[in-house]
């Protein structure tokens, strides 16, 4: 039998790693054999490696544990995130969910090797991100924390919360994938449709569960589960896609083809 994933004795750090599909990553990746260390702002009950205290709205919390992470790791997922409105600011929102996922990002960059690879969790939401292009990339070009959140601040019709953040780590992907080709480092993204997970309540908060079924569900006729998104995003980071970089992996079983083919409406921003 051959292991076409090759995880055992990888370094993989997972943000989120606490709850839905980072705690279902994280989990996968004990079993594969790899070294996981688990970043949450709750804590982490998983025979990880190590788990250290993250909040991604802090630049202080992020910078405290990247002087705590181990100088080589081979794979970054970055799941964590928050569902926006109405149990979050559209500000805490964007410096969560891209401000300080990108704050970390960079600061890791360095300490991965050649044949490594980074892989973070967007959404279907961001799929309008070529709409507003100009915006996300003034905001990227922003490599600052305190400065892009600023912008963010200043920016607010723009920087509206989830669409706007999800539309930003699409954007980070595809630009810095051609990037860090050179050095061998590859980065992905993946969309996922609704799944269920503690974070879905908040979502119908903001829509009925009705409207979300109707508008955004998968065509069969379900949401997925945490584990049905982990698993494309290890598939990802693994050494099975060693040539796939710079990929929004839309994980939505037809979701986004019945959208491009004008046959439902799309999130756009
Ligand atoms: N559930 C869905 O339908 C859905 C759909 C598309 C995208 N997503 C995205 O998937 C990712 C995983 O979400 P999930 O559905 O598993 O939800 P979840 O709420 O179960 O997991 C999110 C994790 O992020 C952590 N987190 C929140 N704020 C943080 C902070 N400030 N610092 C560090 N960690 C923090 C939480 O503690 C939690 O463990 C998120 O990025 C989310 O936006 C979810």
């Amino acid at each position: 039998m051959i292991d076409i994933l090759k995880y055992e004795g990888k370094v993989c750090v997972v943000t989120g790693a606490a709850s839905g599909m980072g705690e279902a990553c994280a989990r996968t990746l004990v079993e594969l054999g790899a070294e996981v260390i688990g970043l949450d702002v709750q804590d982490v009950n998983l025979p990880v490696k190590e788990s250290l205290h993250l909040d991604l709205l802090q630049q202080s919390s992020i910078d405290e544990v990247v002087s705590k992470l181990p100088g080589k790791i081979d794979r970054l997922f970055n799941c964590a995130g928050i569902p926006g409105a109405p149990r979050f600011s559209a500000l805490d929102t964007m410096v969560v969910n891209y401000v300080g996922l990108k704050h970390l990002t960079e600061a890791l960059i360095p300490r991965i090797p050649e044949g490594g690879a980074i892989a973070s969790i967007t959404s279907v939401a961001g799929m309008g991100y070529q709409k507003n292009l100009a915006k996300v990339k003034e905001l990227l070009a922003i490599d600052d924390f305190s400065a892009a959140r600023d912008w963010c601040e200043a920016n607010p019709d723009v920087a509206n919360g989830y669409l706007f953040s999800k539309a930003m780590i699409i954007g980070y992907t595809l630009t810095r994938a051609g990037q860090l080709a050179p050095g061998k480092i590859r980065m992905n993204c993946l969309s996922p449709a609704p799944t269920d997970t503690p974070m879905m309540p908040a979502f119908y908060e903001a829509a009925p569960q009705e409207f979300m079924d109707e508008h955004f569900q998968a065509p069969v006729g379900r949401n997925a589960t945490a584990e049905e998104m982990a698993e494309p995003l290890i598939l990802l980071n693994s050494e099975a896609a060693r040539f796939v970089s710079g990929v929004n992996f839309f994980v939505d079983y037809g979701y986004t083809g019945q959208v491009f083919m004008e046959e439902r409406p799309g999130l756009l921003l």
